[in-house]
């Protein structure tokens, strides 16, 4: 593609904070400390995750640079990046989670495969960009279509990344034409993070970002968009990303008996306290933060200081002054919310967190039970130990 390139090698890598937590260094996979991200409902870009599957693409003629769209529509396209920005622009606040998030406590009650996460492969962030809705409008796909004519069903995203599990091709995923086509949705060919032009590792110069959904089908470093029948046949739609129940390993796995993961389910995180924290006697503020996929809001945060036996509310938020409810109009419907609560220990114990959706979802209590080989979405009570010490400390 003119204008951009994936390199096969990772000799041109950006800057990085040096606080980020380095899961793998090639390809390079980070997360900021946990204490980090309850600290502001908009997560800055420096310590905004960074999950990748092969080196990061360079850009060197943006004017050049276009997306082709092509494959089930009458006449293919080239979109620029002055066409993207001749759209309406919409800034959509919206919480991007890797599926892969708090694997690495998955893999301690049984070994899962995949880079290793602590809780912090979230984020959260103004998006600005173009609808994807008026983007299919512009190819004569009008608004809320299920089927093109020539029967195109699926929204195919390629990058120009080259991946390993591809064998060197290009990551690439795909929605339902229904979500792509349905403003509501709010899918964004997004080219600002933060109000700021996308970095690099975020995936300059355009990216798409499918809210409430896992972070592997928000595709970056956007090369084409196909209109195709039937979904993305790709490694990381087919063979990766998916939920198997815990009976399934690698020696009886059937990739085609489970469909991509999309949607999300209800996850809460305590980010005031690491897994295992000494503290004083005395009050102690918990906080950290609660999404749902779909779009579905955070409707409570319990947080129990006996390991679960007992259960207090903890406050909920998004912006500074606005009180936050569930599924309201002035409230984020596709963002986290910010839990709190303070509360006196005066003794060693286990804190937990868990949240329950707008639709009353809960999150699981173990995480055995949820235990899948590819340690996808752990969304299991989170426990932290407090050891109380009455000196020194
Ligand atoms: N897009 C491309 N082209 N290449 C990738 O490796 N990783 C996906 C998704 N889009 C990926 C990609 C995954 S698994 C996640 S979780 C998100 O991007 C992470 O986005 P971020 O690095 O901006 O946080």
């Amino acid at each position: 593609m003119p204008g951009i390139k994936g390199p096969s090698d990772y000799s041109q890598e950006p800057p990085r904070h040096p606080s980020l937590q380095i899961n793998s260094k090639v390809p390079f996979n980070a997360e900021p400390p946990r204490s980090a991200l309850a600290s502001s409902y908009v997560t800055p870009v420096d310590l905004f995750y960074k999950r990748n599957h092969g080196p990061i693409p360079v850009v060197d003629d943006i004017e050049r640079y276009c997306v082709d769209i092509c494959g089930l529509i009458g006449t293919p396209k080239k979109l620029y990046m002055r066409d993207v920005r001749m759209l309406p622009k919409y800034d959509v606040i919206a919480t991007l989670q890797c599926a892969g998030n708090r694997r690495t406590a998955m893999s301690k009650t049984r070994k899962v495969r995949g880079v290793g996460w602590d809780v912090s492969a979230i984020g959260n962030a103004v998006w600005g960009g173009a609808k994807l809705a008026d983007v299919l409008e512009l190819i004569g796909i009008p608004k809320l279509t299920c089927s093109t004519q020539s029967g195109g069903k699926h929204v195919e995203f390629v990058s120009i990344d080259k991946c390993k599990e591809e064998n060197g091709g290009p990551y690439k995923a795909s929605i339902p034409l229904s979500q792509a086509t349905n403003p509501e949705a709010d899918v964004l060919l997004a080219y600002e993070m933060n109000g700021e032009p996308l970095n690099r590792d975020h995936g300059y110069p355009l990216r798409v970002i499918v809210p409430g959904v896992i972070g592997a089908r928000s595709v970056k470093w956007l090369d084409s968009i196909y209109i195709i029948a039937e979904e993305c046949q790709g490694f990381f739609m087919q063979k990766d990303y998916k939920m198997f129940p815990p009976s399934v390993d690698w020696d009886n796995i059937n990739w085609s008996t489970r469909r991509p993961q999309m949607d999300f389910p209800v996850q809460s995180v305590i980010c005031s306290l690491e897994d295992v924290q000494s503290i004083k006697p005395g009050k102690v503020t918990i906080s950290g933060y609660a999404v749902s996929g779909g779009g579905r809001g955070i409707e409570r945060v319990d947080v129990s200081i006996d390991g679960g036996k007992t259960w207090l509310e903890a406050s909920r938020s998004q912006k500074t002054g606005v009180p936050y409810i569930a599924d309201h109009v002035s409230s984020d419907k596709w963002a986290w919310v910010l839990f709190e609560v303070t509360v006196d220990i005066p003794y060693s114990t286990e804190i937990v967190a868990k949240a329950v959706d707008s639709a009353a979802n809960v999150q699981p209590e173990n995480v055995q039970d949820i235990w899948n080989l590819r340690g996808i979405l752990n969304t299991s009570w989170h426990r932290v130990q407090v050891r109380v010490g009455h000196s020194n400390m």
